[in-house]
């Protein structure tokens, strides 16, 4: 018991607690016949700690972990979802406290319920609200994502937000993990799960497709998210973003010239050949075309006015990821710019172009 106590980071006296209420009992004996922890009881100790961790009460771990249709597997992945989205909400309450940090800074009053909206905050539930009002289905991406669905009849849209890019000739079944997003689906949408990547909630082989869209580089775990799409569904499609190129953040004169900062967002984000390799997809590039009616991160790279919006860039998630003050000098900066001329002498060549590669890739497995 000692040892075990020493190994979970727990006292001797947890230990005794959780055995005399039948929550763990170390089932073995020891050469000497003393009780011991046996395998099984050392695994159901282990999910036992982690909801703990997560804030369960003994009561609720002792039917969770009780549960006889649940394997350790299953624990796992249950466990493993529940720890990625408390991370998520943590960064969505650094966001958040960046954002009043700043409006305090400022010397701007912060009314009560903005300052209890951060606890309990996804970063989708903190931005999601500014979403729909430049977010939306480009119909040249759409083309492309539609005709890399081939014949498939059951499509799976993970990481689907509002529905853009959803099919409306397929049966659609959409995972979204955030409740904001969720429910700024229009009516009639498609059904939605709440659910993340990582672990979708359904069988193996369950959809002719999944797909996903601007949202991998979201994911706490790309890699095991797409290992899960691969696991649920005969065929994978996924809107991504190359970062193998060399110098791909001067592909866009946005990170180039105003938000290198956008460079270290993505530092830990997979490469396309890491991603391509996860599903054995090819990849294909989706130019964006000089007015796409989706308003992501490139949309407006002939069009730059459009980035000194707030509303624009509240819709793109980059900006808040960046922080305030990266966006307040590139926004700054590029303003500057426009107004004296430099971004045109810089930038002339975009004029004639109607579509640019600025890095999107659709892979196709
Ligand atoms: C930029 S939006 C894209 C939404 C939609 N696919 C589209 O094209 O409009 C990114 C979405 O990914 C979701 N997301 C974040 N983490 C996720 C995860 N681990 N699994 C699935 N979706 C996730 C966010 O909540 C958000 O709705």
């Amino acid at each position: 018991m000692g040892r075990v106590a020493k190994l979970a980071g727990v006292s001797v006296r947890t230990l005794h607690h959780y055995d005399q209420i039948g929550l763990v009992r170390p089932s073995a004996r020891t050469a000497g016949g003393y009780r011991a922890y046996a395998a099984a009881d050392v695994e159901r100790l282990r999910e036992v700690l982690v909801y703990r961790r997560l804030g369960f009460g003994l009561r609720e771990v002792a039917e969770l972990v009780g549960d006889p249709t649940t394997d350790t597997v299953a624990h796992l992945h249950r466990l493993r979802g529940l720890l990625l989205e408390r991370r998520d909400r943590v960064d969505a309450m650094v966001t958040a406290i960046d954002r009043e940090l700043t409006a305090r800074g400022k010397g701007l009053r912060v009314t009560p319920e903005e300052q209890l909206e951060m606890l309990g905050a996804r970063l989708y539930d903190e931005i999601g609200g500014a979403y729909t009002a430049t977010r939306r289905t480009d119909p040249r991406i759409a083309a492309r994502i539609w005709g890399a669905l081939g014949d498939a009849r059951t499509v799976l849209n993970v990481g689907a937000g509002t529905g853009s890019y959803e099919p409306a000739d397929r049966e659609v079944t959409a995972v979204e993990p955030s409740e904001v997003m969720r429910g700024q689906r229009p009516a009639g949408a498609a059904p939605c799960v709440a659910a993340a990547a990582e672990s979708l909630p359904f069988e193996d082989g369950s959809f002719d497709v999944a797909m996903a869209v601007s949202t991998v580089h979201h994911w706490h775990d790309p890699i095991a998210g797409l290992g899960e799409m691969r696991r649920v569904a005969r065929r994978v499609v996924v809107l991504t973003f190359d970062t193998d190129e060399p110098d791909w953040q001067d592909r866009f004169w946005l990170t180039r010239d105003y938000l290198p900062e956008f460079a270290a967002v993505l530092a830990d984000f997979p490469s396309l050949a890491a991603m391509a390799d996860a599903i054995g997809a090819r990849s294909e590039s989706v130019p964006v075309p000089w007015d796409c009616a989706d308003g992501l991160f490139e949309a407006y790279w002939r069009r730059p006015q459009a980035y000194l919006a707030e509303h624009v860039r509240r819709a793109m998630s980059v900006w808040t990821r960046v922080g305030p003050e990266a966006e307040e000098r590139a926004v700054h900066a590029l303003g500057d710019d426009l107004a004296s001329g430099r971004w045109a002498a810089r930038n002339g060549g975009l004029a004639g172009l109607e579509a640019a590669d600025l890095g999107l890739r659709l892979l196709v497995a």
